[in-house]
């Protein structure tokens, strides 16, 4: 019976090593290289080889037997040892397996001219004479592509997504968390007709990987797309999608696939939700914060000039499917506003997940795959469980509006341009801390310099541009939370906890003064 660790094969080059170390993150298994324990037990590889072949191979297949003990572990191969039966056939039983391949010329520009790989100079008839060992696999899978993609792959064609459900009775759906690109897509959605709806930064980029994999699953694909940006998400794109979803003839069997970050999710969304009163949505987020926070939960909404989001509906997606893959195309400050969220949700929500978020906070920044997936699944799970409680936002749900009160404040004071969605928010955690703290809302003073710290790491802005405090006054003001006079809030109590308390209008000076 095989374990749940995964061993990788493939030639020389195809970066078995690289990628299995990637998987290794990812699934929190331990890495085996077995070249650096062969190396380490017996010396260079070459000059093993050198010493004699048969005695090498004879090595490497006690190792194989070793390995096959019933462990977990991600096991990247020396390149000739998938090509022994035995030992692929023991590595077969024990472990899922995956054989990495990229052609003779790619494989040519990473090895170079082979050194400390004696077997190089007869590359290409080794290839060849390896060919059906190559082929004998659970995966095959290329290897041209960036490490990330290709662990992505891995994982997906081995079944190892996780999947998070939302609890909401007849509304229930799934976020599948795919490491990979869009290639599953399809199959989940399991469609005849899709509209995929996306920006024109995300078009070029992931737009025909998902119609061919929609198409691949036999759906018939059409594609609308609008110019990229906050800035378009208004009322006039939204009738400009909603004329075009109607002459395409959108009906209820046809879902709307909103391809792209968070400004795509909202307002495609909210255009699923207006045409024909409600056609099937399916999120496919492609921005980290779209992945952790906008895609999940049903919110819709697109901006009008008297404030962010202040249109919009409830409209709930029939499925949730975020290709971790894509994030490799995302500009990097992109990612790390992403991370303002992530940070949100740990401080409303998981006192361990803030741990674990300064434990890994330089992989984080840095964008590593194998650290971001598991907080990635963590907020998810996060917010559905807030979500199934209060789908509508009658109580809890406002506690997932923590930073953003002085946030979209911010935001609005500079005209949503100079600071990102996840940027604003960030610098809202922090004044907000600050202010429950010296308001008694929050009992631990240490809270606001820990967050500030986190955020600094994390490569998030501390302090924001200059912005006009009246703009940002009168925006907080107007907010949709405002209700008499009084603005229901939400404050941090502690690390892991936040409470929505209701604050006089009149103290919003004193908590943008926060901001520092
Ligand atoms: N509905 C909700 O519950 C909810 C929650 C939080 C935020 N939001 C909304 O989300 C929006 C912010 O979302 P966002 O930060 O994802 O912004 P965004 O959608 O504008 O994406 C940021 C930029 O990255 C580009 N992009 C997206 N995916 C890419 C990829 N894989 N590679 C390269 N470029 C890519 C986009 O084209 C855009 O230029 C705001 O409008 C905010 O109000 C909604």
């Amino acid at each position: 019976m095989a374990s749940d660790g995964i061993a990788i094969g493939g030639f020389m080059g195809t970066g078995k090593s690289t990628v299995g170390r990637r998987l290794a993150d990812w699934l929190q298994l331990p890495f085996v290289d077995t070249d650096a324990v062969l190396e380490e037990r017996h010396g260079p590889i070459a000059a093993q080889i050198a010493a004699g072949e048969p005695a090498f191979r004879e090595r490497e297949r006690a190792l194989v037997a070793e390995l096959c003990d019933g462990e977990a572990r991600v096991v990247a191969t020396g390149g000739g040892m998938w090509a022994d039966p035995g030992s692929r056939a023991r590595l077969r039983a024990a472990y899922r397996t995956a054989v990495l391949t990229a052609p003779l010329e790619v494989l040519r520009a990473r090895v170079g001219a082979g050194e400390g790989r004696p077997l190089w100079a007869q590359a290409g008839r080794l290839l060849a004479d390896r060919a059906a060992a190559y082929a004998d696999a659970d995966a095959i899978v290329d290897a041209s592509t960036a490490p990330e993609l290709v662990a992505g792959e891995v994982l997906a064609r081995l079944g190892f997504r996780r999947t998070v459900p939302v609890a909401l009775g007849d509304r229930s759906y799934r976020v599948i968390l795919d490491p990979g690109g869009l290639d599953g897509l399809g199959e989940a959605v399991a469609a005849r007709r899709a509209i995929v709806v996306t920006d024109s930064t995300v078009a070029p980029l992931w737009a025909d990987a998902a119609e061919a994999s929609l198409r691949g699953a036999g759906a018939e694909v059409a594609r609308i797309v609008f110019p990229a940006g906050e800035i378009h998400k208004d009322l006039a794109t939204w009738q400009r999608v909603v004329d075009e979803l109607l002459e395409l003839r959108a009906d209820r069997g046809t879902p709307v696939i909103a391809l792209g970050g968070g400004v795509v999710g909202d307002l495609a969304g909210f255009a699923a939700a207006t045409v024909m009163r409600g056609l099937p949505l399916v999120q496919v987020p492609t921005t980290l914060l779209a992945m952790v926070d906008s895609s999940v939960g049903g919110k819709t909404a697109v901006n009008h000039r008297r404030g962010k989001n202040l249109v919009g509906a409830f409209h709930q997606p029939s499925l949730v499917f975020a290709p971790m893959g894509t994030l490799s195309t995302l500009p990097d400050r992109e990612r790390r506003s992403g991370l303002g969220e992530v940070v949100k949700t740990a401080l409303l929500g998981d006192a361990e997940l803030l741990d674990r978020l300064e434990a890994d906070a330089d992989r984080l920044r840095d964008g590593d795959p194998g650290a971001l997936a598991p907080v990635v699944a963590r907020c998810v799970a996060i917010k559905a469980g807030i979500v199934a409680q209060d789908e509508r936002e009658n109580g809890l749900r406002a506690v997932l509006n923590l930073g953003h009160t002085v946030g979209h404040g911010l935001e609005a004071a500079l005209g949503y341009e100079g600071l990102l969605h996840g940027e604003a928010v960030a610098l809202g955690l922090v004044a907000e801390a600050r202010w429950a703290v010296r308001s008694g809302h929050c009992a631990d003073p240490a809270l606001p310099d820990r967050l500030l710290r986190l955020l600094a790491r994390l490569g998030l802005p501390s302090a924001p541009p200059a912005f006009p405090a009246g703009a940002a006054l009168e925006a907080m003001r107007l907010d949709k939370k405002a209700a008499g006079g009084n603005l229901s809030m939400p404050v941090p109590v502690r690390a892991g906890v936040a409470a929505v308390v209701r604050v006089q209008a009149s103290a919003l000076p004193e908590l943008l003064a926060e901001l520092g």
